[in-house]
């Protein structure tokens, strides 16, 4: 008899982007810098922002959340887990997945924020499959959501063009079969933060008229030294999990990578052997939106996914975080 091992699936996508379409020629009207820059340097055109007072991640989260469950025909009663992985809560407490379960109408479940950096949506997709292969809970969401523009610093140029909005959500799903999750590599060094963090509006240091004057309250990233360490580690990370399965480049179907820059994903596709094809890109319309970039690809790319399809999702980010998940598509749109 063969023993088919039960794994958490994704069972199905959602997502939001804000309106507002912040161009890079909008931009240079801001800082000193150019489309052509941008573009050379970073792979970016566009990015998406939040407008309107009062409104944050919870908010786009909330759009995703509830179109995911529009899209699966799930009710919210029915979630026994919200986790979302944000760097931008609303506020430092309550966890911003408490208030999208709130605004959502999801009543029996428990949530929880989790921060990892950039990597935030792969540790959470790690996090909540080991749930749902507990058992114990069946239904439960991941959100990945960021309002990066509350902490981007629009008069410096080295951040600016960066980063944007979005959130992106996934229902997972315990099923008896070969798709889902397969595996996972997860890495953290705590001594890269040092090179990408916000300075304060923590416990070591509070907000004070100093440390607004300072522009603390801002993203702090020595770019190169991410650059460097983002290059080698998610390019490292995602050929350690093909060799672990024994896959080439012909047996995946998809590399969703993390959007930071276009020259970084193009370097972990060209160690990967992956046709442009075969990869995921929209970073040229969104931007770095931290948490939300996979599951906006997954969203974009929906509709072109086959059950069966083998894809790697591999990230790197603040902490420093890093690593890759291998898993088998569970359906065809
Ligand atoms: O998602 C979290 C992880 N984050 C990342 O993965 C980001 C990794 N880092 C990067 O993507 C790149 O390092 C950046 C896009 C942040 C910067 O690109 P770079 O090619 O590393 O540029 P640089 O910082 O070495 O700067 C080169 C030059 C500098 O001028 P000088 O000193 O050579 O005269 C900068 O002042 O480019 C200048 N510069 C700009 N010029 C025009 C920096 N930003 C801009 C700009 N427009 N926006």
């Amino acid at each position: 008899m063969i023993m088919i091992k039960k794994r958490a699936v994704i069972t199905g996508v959602g997502a939001y982007v804000p309106d507002y379409i912040l161009t890079n020629d909008e931009l240079a009207k801001m800082v000193d810098t150019s489309d052509e820059w941008i573009m050379t340097r970073i792979g970016i055109k566009e990015r998406r922002i939040l407008k309107g007072e009062g409104l944050g991640t919870s908010d786009l989260g909330t759009k995703a959340v509830q179109q995911l469950l529009e899209k699966t025909n799930s009710s919210p009663d029915e979630i026994d887990l919200l986790i979302c992985s944000t760097v931008t809560p609303d506020m430092q407490f309550p966890a911003t997945a408490n208030i999208i379960s709130d605004k959502v109408g999801i009543k029996n479940a428990f949530s929880f924020d989790l921060n990892a950096g950039c990597s935030g949506f792969l540790f959470g997709l790690a996090t909540a499959s080991k749930y749902v292969e507990s058992g114990q809970y069946k239904k439960v969401i991941l959100v990945g959501a960021d309002k990066m523009s509350s902490i981007v610093d629009y008069t410096d140029r080295g951040i600016s063009p960066i980063f944007g909005d979005g959130a992106g959500a996934v229902l997972l799903e315990l099923q008896e079969n070969e798709n889902g999750i397969q595996d996972m590599i997860l890495h953290v060094d705590g001594a890269g933060r040092k090179h990408l963090h916000q300075k304060a509006g923590g416990s070591v240091k509070p907000a004070s008229h100093e440390s607004i004057t300072a522009r603390e309250h801002f993203i702090f990233q020595e770019g190169q030294a991410v650059f460097k360490s983002a290059v080698s580690n998610m390019a490292d990370v995602s050929v350690e999990m093909m060799e672990k399965h024994g896959l080439t480049a012909d047996d995946i179907q998809w590399l969703v990578p993390h959007q930071a820059n276009m020259r970084i994903i193009n370097a972990t596709a060209r160690r990967m052997n992956l046709p442009r094809e075969k990869v995921m890109i929209n970073i040229q319309r969104y931007g770095n939106t931290t948490d939300a970039t996979l599951p906006l690809c997954l969203w974009e790319w929906e509709k072109q996914l086959k059950k069966g399809d083998k894809l790697i999702l591999a990230t790197f980010g603040a902490g420093f975080t890093w690593g890759s998940i291998y898993l088998k598509w569970a359906y065809d749109s």
